[in-house]
């Protein structure tokens, strides 16, 4: 049995929906602060999955779940906060949920004797780029607490790895696109800070904002590194097959190798939708590189994962998904 934390949210959902596809036994345990009861309602059609609801900021939550569920193979942590610009107006608030929250979580796998743990980390943990495509051995400065609290937790793994035995892989995503091709499962976020669903929920009312477009970048936009929602599930699963196998504490960058301008995401968006999407040009803002892509040789290397999809599939599924949502939320 795999336990999943914060699996009612975006990520987290679409690794249950694969892990319940191969057969496996899950449990969610999430707030439901960020997630949606409805999507795990959704989730629990495709197989064996227990929801239990408790915050990871009570140790006796999480520790509830190890003393009732004997079986508990491995875990998978999604459970954070993730918006960099809250993170830089109220740090308390990420360095408390996505570190100390994080520490009990490890506290009760300890006591339980589970050491196995794969944990979404992301590219803002190298902050600046000094170079791209972005390896894995690039510098990790982040700048802004959301990526200082994830490098935190990498770092704690390290420690907890050398003093008590815990096999950790930390997947440090880019920027996650798309929803299940079925749409049966998607983004949900509120607010939401994505480019794709945002360009696609554009109306007259609330244009779409394109924020700097004199970047030195092919088109003057900010080139981004979109990697499918459905192929970042499957890395977790080889991740989680890995530790497995043995495998040994691991850090490893989930992206496509390629990068996408925002103008490119915006025509392509358009293009699939068949409609002009409102758009308002503005400045820059302050703390966006000019681009990020991920170097992905190492995740193809150590666990053999080549992304399936691209920017098209990206939109075409989000844009399924927002007409399924905009059905669940009326
Ligand atoms: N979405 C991206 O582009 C992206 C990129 C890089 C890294 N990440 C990381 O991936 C993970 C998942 O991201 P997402 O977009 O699915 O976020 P999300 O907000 O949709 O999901 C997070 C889930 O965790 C739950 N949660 C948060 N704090 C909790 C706590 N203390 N106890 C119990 N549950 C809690 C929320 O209710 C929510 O359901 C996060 O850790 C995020 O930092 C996401």
């Amino acid at each position: 049995m795999i336990l999943v934390t914060g699996g009612a949210g975006y990520v987290g959902s679409h690794l249950v929906m694969a892990l319940l596809e191969r057969g496996k036994d899950v449990i969610v345990f999430d707030s439901l602060e960020l997630g949606h009861i409805e999507i795990i309602e959704r989730l629990k059609k495709y197989g064996n999955l227990k929801f239990v609801q408790g915050n990871l900021m009570n140790l006796d939550d999480i520790r509830g779940v190890f003393l009732v569920n004997k079986n508990i193979e491995a875990v998978v942590h999604f459970a954070a906060y993730s918006q960099v610009a809250e993170s830089v107006k109220n740090p308390q608030k990420y360095y408390y949920n996505n570190v100390y929250g994080t520490l009990n979580l490890l506290n009760a796998m300890m006591e339980f004797g589970v050491n196995k743990i794969v944990f979404s980390s992301t590219a803002a943990t190298y902050g600046e780029p000094e170079y791209t495509p972005i390896d894995e051995n690039h510098p990790q400065k982040p700048i802004n607490p959301y990526g200082n609290s994830k490098l935190m937790v990498e770092k704690i793994m390290d420690d907890y790895d050398k003093a008590y035995g815990l096999k950790s892989v930390r997947l440090r995503y880019f920027n996650v696109a798309g929803a299940d091709s079925e749409a049966r499962i998607g983004e949900w976020h509120n607010p939401e800070t994505h480019l794709i669903p945002n360009v696609l929920k554009a109306t007259a009312d609330k244009k779409f904002k394109m924020f700097g477009t004199d970047y030195n970048t092919k088109d003057g936009t900010c080139v981004r590194d979109y990697i499918n929602v459905e192929d970042l599930a499957k890395a977790h699963i080889l991740a989680l097959d890995y530790l497995n196998n043995g495998g040994d504490t691991n850090y490893i960058n989930l992206g496509t190798n390629d990068g996408n301008t925002v103008k490119e995401v915006f025509t392509a968006c358009e293009e699939i939708k068949g409609v002009e999407i409102p758009l308002e040009v503005c400045p820059r803002r302050g703390g966006d590189p000019a681009s990020l892509v991920a170097d992905n040789k190492k995740a193809r290397e150590v666990l053999g994962w080549i992304p399936q999809h691209d920017l098209d599939d990206c939109i075409k599924s989000a844009y399924e998904w927002e007409k399924v949502l905009g059905q669940i939320m009326h």
